[in-house]
């Protein structure tokens, strides 16, 4: 089978999702690029159902090279963040701090030093219905100079350089979401980081690297 490792990797990342409760049922969808090839989850496939064979092999254009079934509903949406930014994978969840703030901002303000990981401010996409170019279009946009935006009335998306950087990043981001809403619910004005702040800790962040150790 083509490219086993990352069709395996598809499918843990969308079972990782699912265990931190960043998605409801099928909700969400992963993909990972390996050069002219992007290996994606299926469309509404239940995350503990899935193997190997059920996760496809598309070109850059959508057509199948090795699928079974139906990709992902968004598969229109990665295909133009690949071709857009420097992604070469890609998570998108449901998440609900996620899904609740960008239901009442444009763009969530820098309250939590961790909104540098996404490179500034997180930017909402406006809405355009699930599947569509033109959410594709408005999340490509939302997505320039950052890894991570909000998706109006949807949800949330991560990039990364690989699979594993941009899972990483879509609990963080749910964090980041969850303290803006429960600051901004008090009522009160909420303290955020100014330019100068922002630079500072992006610098703070070339460093700091989180590490497992095992033993
Ligand atoms: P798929 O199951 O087709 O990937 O759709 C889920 C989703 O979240 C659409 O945005």
């Amino acid at each position: 089978m083509i490219l086993e490792e990352e069709r395996r990797a598809v499918i843990r990342t969308c079972q990782r999702m699912q265990r931190l409760g960043l998605v409801v049922g099928t909700a969400g969808n992963v993909s990972v690029r390996v050069g002219d090839r992007v290996v994606v989850s299926p469309s509404a496939v239940e995350y503990q159902d899935l193997a190997p064979g059920m996760i496809g092999v598309h070109d850059m254009d959508g057509r199948p090279v090795d699928a079974q079934l139906r990709p992902s509903s968004e598969l229109p949406l990665h295909l133009a963040v690949y071709r857009g930014t420097g992604a070469q994978a890609i998570t998108h969840n449901h998440a609900p701090a996620s899904t609740a703030l960008g239901l009442v901002v444009d763009e969530v303000p820098c309250s939590h030093y961790y909104s540098g990981m996404f490179g500034g401010p997180i930017r909402v996409a406006p809405y355009a219905r699930f599947g569509t170019d033109e959410l594709a279009g408005n999340v490509c946009a939302a997505l320039q100079g950052r890894l991570g935006a909000l998706m109006s009335n949807h949800g949330a998306i991560t990039i990364g350089p690989s699979l594993e950087k941009a899972f990483s990043l879509l609990p963080y981001l749910e964090y980041v979401c969850e303290i803006q809403l429960r600051a901004a619910a008090t009522g009160l004005p909420v303290k955020t980081l100014d330019e100068d702040q922002m630079a500072h800790v992006l610098e703070g962040l070339k460093t700091y690297v989180p590490t497992r150790i095992t033993g």
